[in-house]
């Protein structure tokens, strides 16, 4: 089976190349930018508004290819491909959640953006805590890792 899905809108950031990017929104310094919702889309972000935190589900459109085994960004040793949030998968899709500092018209302003310029943005959820929160969390390789302190990604999944 064969599942197509076309984008709903683009972001806008300031990252031009995957090399520089922030790893994660978590560890994005604040980086703000935009996300423009085609016009066909944008009576559904009627009351977006009340929401601090957006899901944002994204093509990672410059991804070049994927592997079962990768070093993430955090990490020195292979780590399985699903173990890992690593942008080079079969299925390039992104999760970022991000801050929404406000909704002007067809426009999302966003802040701790971690997607190039250009990502194409195939949903938008709104961020609940009830709902996506978690207590008792295991995170695996992460909790051995989490004390790095690196915040942009190097070219280890440009190639
Ligand atoms: C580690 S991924 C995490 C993305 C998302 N937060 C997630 O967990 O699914 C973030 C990195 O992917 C790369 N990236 C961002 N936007 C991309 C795009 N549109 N195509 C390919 N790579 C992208 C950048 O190098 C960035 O540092």
């Amino acid at each position: 089976m064969i599942v197509e899905y076309s984008p709903i809108g683009v972001v806008h950031s300031p990252f031009l190349e995957r090399e520089g990017t922030p790893i994660q929104p978590s560890r994005s310094n604040g980086a703000s930018g935009t996300v423009e919702v085609f016009p066909e889309f944008v009576e559904g972000l009627s009351d977006l508004d009340g929401f601090s935190h957006i899901i944002l589900l994204c093509h990672l459109h410059r991804s070049t290819g994927w592997r079962l085994k990768v070093v993430p960004f955090l990490d020195t040793e292979p780590r399985g491909l699903f173990a890992t949030r690593a942008p080079c998968r079969p299925n390039p899709i992104g999760l970022s959640v991000v801050n929404l500092l406000a909704v002007e018209g067809n426009v999302l302003a966003i802040e701790n953006v971690d997607l190039l310029d250009g990502t194409p943005v195939l949903d938008i959820k709104p961020y609940v805590g009830e709902f996506d929160d978690r207590t008792n969390v295991r995170t695996g390789w992460l909790e051995a890792a989490r004390t790095r302190r690196k915040r942009r990604a190097d070219d280890r999944f440009s190639g």
